[in-house]
């Protein structure tokens, strides 16, 4: 029987990308939630239309409310959680948990809901569940990258991921609840990257240089620690140097928002509102021409004897298909009955590599390999 699966935050902007991919991929049925019902049903009618079917409904759901979360999940085999919801990852995975359904969120990574999902680990395996964290592409595909690229090395010593994000924001619009969670995930946010057998802590102008290709160019970019690389270096002992980058926004959110930003912070989070429409601002404001995504992978090591560098690049122009490209790409392996039935995973590290990054290839997204020797470096 086809399974139903129900999206919270399924009418957002990531939300409402991965039910129209699914909808194009999958058989399921699916159910879109959100506190706001009109919209919710009104993206439900969009999609039914636009695939000629009565699979999809729109529902009212406040993830704040653990009983009305129960009763939806009762009537679900499994729940994406698309939503800005990280202060009620609890009452959504006890929800899950509770009612018996497997779960895949693609939040950020964020300590506290790190720990709620580690303290629940044993009762999720348990109860035979699949629980499933940190999908989209970054968190999502970082290690997925590393891992593809492993097998072409002997020793693989060195992986560089470098992410871009260079987008229109001003013709995207946000529940307030999403620009009150990016305001704490820069707060919360670490510069961290491995080197020589640890994970150390850098200063957020420990810039790295980054070439994006030709219409981007040359770009300076900040480390940013994502949970989903922090075992990696066991299951690749040969690796030396791991790291994840990120370019700015724009100049004047990165060298004047940011900065004016985490000093009010400091002072006081109730400033939190104020910040989110100071980046709002900026981001509408100064962000221009080209747009476009990429997350890329520079490798390094020995082959034969020989040393190596290979580079992947993942590139297309709309940073919420590069999102629900993975979501969705994960969930046929979880159909197919391909990934672990039980435990807790990081969408990145449970997928097979190989078939997810065909998989979205084939949903629209640009994937790049070179050797050293096209590189020119
Ligand atoms: N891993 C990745 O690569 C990646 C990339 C992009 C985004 N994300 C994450 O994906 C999430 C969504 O981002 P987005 O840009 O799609 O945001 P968005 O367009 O603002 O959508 C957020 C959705 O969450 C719903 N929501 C918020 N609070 C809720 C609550 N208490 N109960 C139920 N629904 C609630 C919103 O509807 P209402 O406000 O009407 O309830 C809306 O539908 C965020 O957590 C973001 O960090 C991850």
């Amino acid at each position: 029987m086809n399974k139903t699966f129900l999206i919270l935050g399924g009418y957002g902007n990531a939300g409402r990308l991965i039910a129209e991919l699914l909808l194009q991929e999958t058989p399921v049925q699916l159910v879109l939630a959100g506190r706001n019902l009109e919209q919710a049903q009104r993206q439900a009618q969009l999609l039914n239309q636009k695939f000629n079917t009565h699979r999809v409904a729109g529902v009212y759901l406040d993830a704040a409310d653990l009983a009305s979360l129960k009763a939806a999940f009762a009537q679900v085999d499994l729940v994406v959680v698309a939503s800005s919801t990280r202060n009620y990852v609890e009452n959504i995975a006890q929800a899950a948990l509770i009612t018996g359904i497997d779960y895949l969120d693609l939040q950020l990574s964020s300590a506290h809901k790190i720990q709620v999902l580690e303290t629940l680990r044993k009762d999720i395996e348990q109860a035979g569940l699949c629980f499933i964290t940190e999908g989209g592409f970054h968190p999502g595909l970082l290690s997925t990258l590393i891992r593809y690229v492993a097998p072409e090395f002997d020793h693989l010593e060195t992986a560089q991921l470098a992410s871009l994000i260079q987008t229109n924001w001003q013709t995207l619009s946000f529940s307030p609840a999403t620009l009150t969670e990016f305001v704490q995930e820069i707060t919360e946010a670490k510069p961290m990257i491995f080197k020589e057998g640890d994970w150390i802590q850098l200063d957020w102008n420990s810039y790295q240089p980054f070439h994006f290709g030709n219409t981007f160019g040359q770009r300076h970019c900040v480390p940013l620690f994502m949970e989903e690389l922090r075992e990696l270096p066991q299951t690749i002992p040969s690796l030396k140097e791991l790291g994840f980058f990120i370019a700015g926004f724009n100049w004047v959110t990165d060298y004047l928002i940011l900065p004016l930003s985490l000093a009010l912070l400091k002072f006081s989070p109730s400033v939190t509102p104020l910040v989110s429409s100071l980046f709002q601002w900026g981001l509408n404001t100064f962000s221009k021409p080209p747009y476009g995504v990429i997350l890329m992978l520079i490798a390094q090591g020995q082959k034969d004897n020989k040393p190596i560098t290979m580079q992947l690049q993942l590139l297309h122009w709309d940073a919420y298909l590069l999102t629900a490209a993975p979501v969705v790409a994960c969930l046929l392996q979880y159909l197919e009955g391909t990934l672990p039935k039980s435990g807790l995973w990081y969408q990145s590290n449970v997928v097979d590599p190989k078939r997810m990054l065909s998989d979205i290839e084939g949903l629209g997204v640009r994937f790049e390999i070179r050797k050293m020797t096209d590189l020119g470096l």
